[in-house]
């Protein structure tokens, strides 16, 4: 049965989309935090960035140390021990010193990207700020940028994306496998697990506690106001004695870092601070994160895909960008579906982005110059998808993107949208053109006529917005 949607939505124009929370998710309480994941879903276009040492060996950012026998583990040496040696050795030869954040972060503005998340520290423990725990860090002795002006650089990202206007998330994993509470360097590391008996030795695990409990406080401390925490590294979890039992041959432990006492330290210094505790169900996923994919359907929980936008999540030598297209579809589906995308680039190691990086920014930015009021601050709205159709809405008005198929240059001469069989006097335009379009009623929908001119001279590429609203 076909719906009108716009008489519906005008009518109730604050219709609230009433479908209960998944069971994945569980609802935040802090009034604060919910009122900053409301702006935050309103934002819908985010950067990832994964860099680090490893960006030097173009390597699967840290996973070629960690010893299990899947493609992302592979080492170009049988000697794991040297090969260890020589990956922590590449902090000695770290030095980006064409570092330039300025750039990434007006890059970053002019593609209409909203906020920005950071490898502070991912999972070889190298901490990319100026940490007082350990001197695994790029201001740490021996790294040839610690002597520069910017060596801090998880300050100096921050710094420049905010001053661009945007907000700034905090990526850090839980594991650390350069700590010698997490990995004892006594026993060998068959896995990405932490390898003693947390049981046995409760007081080596409480170290660890306290040293992930500091990194993450002087990150909340020391960096100006941090938006998201984005915590990674989900085997890192409390277990029940039940879980652990029921599965004996997972070896799993109960990695209770206290997490929900660390959320408190760390919100205490940033009020309504949102966390992402990855694929840990539970109140500290303050949103999902599908990673590398977009989900079939709509979820009205809060969530957000991460996305690679070339190569691998960190610096990959001559890594093949997505294309605009691809890019803005996906940027389009995921608002549609209710998510937001959280676009990764790798700097490399000299401290640049690819020229495809920026110019793939370029071609986002350019189409959300023109479309960009039927992403940002829209909700999703039924039927979501239809098509090639995607729908959002906004206040009092309702949003059609037409998704270009790959050899369709220009708008077609009629966009069909089905699930309106009567628009009431409605106006439909197309962002980008000063022109009210003519529709008619069908058996298949509201059939909208684009002008010829309009499909001479389309007003951006990819994709095409029809706007109805009163
Ligand atoms: C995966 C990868 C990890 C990466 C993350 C980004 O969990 O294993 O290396 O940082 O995805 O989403």
């Amino acid at each position: 049965m076909k719906t009108n949607i716009l008489v519906l939505y005008l009518l109730i124009s604050s219709i609230a989309l009433a479908q209960p929370h998944s069971k994945r998710y569980v609802p935040e309480t802090d009034p604060l935090v919910l009122q900053k994941l409301e702006q935050w879903q309103d934002l819908k276009f985010g950067l990832l960035m994964h860099w680090g040492p490893y960006s030097q060996w173009g390597v699967v950012e840290s996973w070629s140390i960690c010893s299990e026998d899947v493609p992302w583990c592979r080492r170009s040496m049988d000697d794991y021990c040297e090969y260890k040696r020589q990956y922590e050795n590449l902090k000695t030869t770290f030095n980006p010193t064409n570092f330039d954040p300025d750039r990434w972060a007006r890059a970053a503005k002019a593609a209409g990207v909203k906020y920005v998340v950071f490898t502070t520290k991912h999972h070889d423990g190298f901490c990319m700020f100026d940490t007082k725990t350990t001197d695994y860090k790029i201001t740490g002795p021996g790294c040839p940028f610690s002597s520069g002006p910017r060596a801090n650089v998880t300050k100096e990202i921050f710094d420049a994306f905010r001053k661009q206007g945007l907000w700034t998330g905090a990526y850090f994993s839980k594991p650390d496998w350069h700590s010698e509470y997490y990995w004892w360097p006594y026993f060998a590391t068959p896995d990405r697990n932490v390898n003693y008996s947390i049981e046995k030795h409760p007081d080596r695990w409480q170290k660890f506690v306290e040293f992930t409990h500091e990194q993450v406080l002087e990150l909340m401390s020391d960096y100006g106001p941090v938006d998201i925490l984005w915590l990674d590294g989900g085997w890192v979890q409390k277990r029940s004695k039940e879980e652990i039992l029921k599965n004996p041959g997972a070896r799993l432990q109960n990695q209770d870092i206290m997490l929900d006492e660390l959320v408190q330290k760390a919100r205490a210094k940033q009020p309504g601070l949102i966390v992402v505790d990855r694929a840990v169900h539970g109140k500290n996923q303050n949103y999902l994160t599908p990673e590398n994919r977009i989900p079939d359907q709509v979820i009205l929980d809060p969530w957000e895909s991460c996305i690679v936008s070339g190569g691998g999540w960190s610096y990959t030598p001559n890594a093949v960008y997505k294309l605009g297209r691809e890019l803005v579809h996906t940027l389009v589906d995921i608002v549609a579906k209710g998510g937001n995308l959280l676009l990764n680039i790798g700097p490399g190691p000299d401290g640049t982005w690819a020229d495809d990086a920026y110019d793939r920014l370029q071609k986002i930015g350019d189409w959300l110059a023109v479309n960009g009021e039927a992403i940002y601050g829209t909700r999703p709205v039924e039927p979501y998808l239809a098509g090639r159709l995607r729908f959002t809405q906004k206040s009092e008005a309702l949003y059609a993107v037409y998704l270009a198929a790959e050899s369709e240059e220009q708008p077609p001469a009629t966009i069909t949208l089905p699930n309106l069989n009567s628009a009431d006097g409605a106006r439909i335009r197309m962002l980008g053109v000063d022109a009210d379009l003519s529709y008619k009623k069908s058996d298949n929908g509201l059939v909208v006529a684009i002008p010829q001119n309009v499909q001479n001279q389309p007003p951006c590429h990819y994709a095409w917005t029809l706007k109805i609203s009163r």
